[in-house]
């Protein structure tokens, strides 16, 4: 498709960011270009809304949530454009109110996601955004917080998924990504 290759040729490798040995992909050449971006959102958009995604035969989806920090970049324009809510899962500490915790693995360590109790309610569907999925530990989290308050992950959607990490083989839903890379 001419708009995946199009993507793929606005993302930047940035070698050993932000350490040794890391081959980091930047996205935001994407945003920086109003072509791009509109791009990316309406081809996220085309397979939401065309395609027949496993588990979601009425393509009816409730509630974008959208992952700290990136994923915060695009949900909320999936969500307005889909009708549905946007909901943001955060690092612990950060949001205020009642709020569910999942613990993920990093590289160094572990860390602590979190999603406002009342953000989503039993039975609704939906999606998980963010920009890359790598081992897959924080989408994990986030669909732990997501079945914690009795919502049903339909699809984890990506811009990048790194394929040699298996990090879709740790989620409960299929995962979409745009540019898949080794
Ligand atoms: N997050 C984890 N790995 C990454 C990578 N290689 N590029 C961008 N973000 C990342």
């Amino acid at each position: 498709m001419a708009d995946v290759e199009y993507l793929r040729s606005k993302l930047t490798a940035h070698p050993d960011f932000p350490k040794k040995g890391i081959v980091f992909l930047d996205i935001f050449p994407i945003l920086r270009d109003p072509i791009a971006f509109e791009t990316l959102i309406t081809h996220l958009l085309h397979h939401l809304t065309s395609q027949t995604i496993p588990n979601i035969p009425s393509k009816k989806i409730d509630v974008v949530v959208g992952l700290d920090a990136r994923g915060f970049l695009l949900g909320p324009i999936l969500a307005l454009r889909l009708g549905a809510s946007f909901v943001p899962v955060r690092k612990q500490g950060k949001l205020p109110g009642t709020c569910e915790s999942a613990t993920y693995e990093k590289e160094y360590g572990t860390d602590s996601f979190e999603m406002q109790s009342d953000a989503i309610k039993p039975g609704q569907s939906v999606i998980v955004v963010d920009d890359l999925i790598a081992t897959g530990g924080s989408a994990k989290a986030a669909g732990e917080l997501i079945a914690k308050l009795g919502g049903k992950t339909v699809e984890y959607l990506f811009i990048i998924e790194l394929m040699f990490l298996k990090g879709g083989s740790k989620l409960d839903a299929p995962v979409y990504s745009i540019v898949q890379s080794d």
